[in-house]
């Protein structure tokens, strides 16, 4: 997953952004979280029963993601593609507490991930669950950095334009 590429974003509609980089991505989390409960279940629990904090805290983060893009795809996206992004100011704001929630969430749970290998106790499993992991935070970085630093600035700010001519 590249970094992101201002650049190149900022020649690019807002429209093309949600429908080729935002959606697909939330399609990919999904099914990438619950992949991973589905593997985390499946783990030597251990001495310290680490594989329940493990799947716990997916499954939390799953439910908190499913309710965020809910709110991004059912309110925010279309406001933004009708060309009334200011009307989403307010959810925007909720929708960046509920990044660093999940974000949360996930953190809790690789670390977990993470002591296992540690200490020397990770089979291949907990391994190509770590592997996910990686992968899924790296693209969740750079999803929520197109949010924060394209879309919603430019959502009320294009807005802005628009309203003043
Ligand atoms: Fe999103
Ligand atoms: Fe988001």
């Amino acid at each position: 997953m590249d970094p992101i590429d201002l650049q190149e974003l900022g020649q690019r509609s807002l429209s093309s952004i949600i429908e080729e980089d935002l959606i697909p991505d939330h399609a990919w989390f999904l099914t990438e979280l619950e992949e991973q409960i589905e593997r985390s279940a499946g783990l030597d629990p251990g001495v310290d029963d680490s594989s329940t904090l493990v799947q716990q805290s997916l499954h939390q983060a799953l439910e908190q993601l499913r309710a965020h893009i809910n709110s991004e795809e059912l309110v925010v996206f279309p406001l933004i593609l009708a060309g009334r992004g200011s009307e989403a100011r307010e959810s925007v704001r909720g929708l960046e507490d509920e990044h660093l929630d999940i974000a949360e969430q996930i953190t809790v749970a690789r670390k977990a991930v993470d002591e296992r290998l540690g200490q020397g106790q990770g089979d291949p499993d907990w391994v190509a669950l770590q592997e996910s992991m990686i992968r899924f935070e790296r693209r969740m970085k750079r999803h929520t950095a197109i949010e924060y630093s394209v879309l919603f600035p430019r959502m009320l700010c294009e807005e802005d334009e628009s309203a003043g001519e």
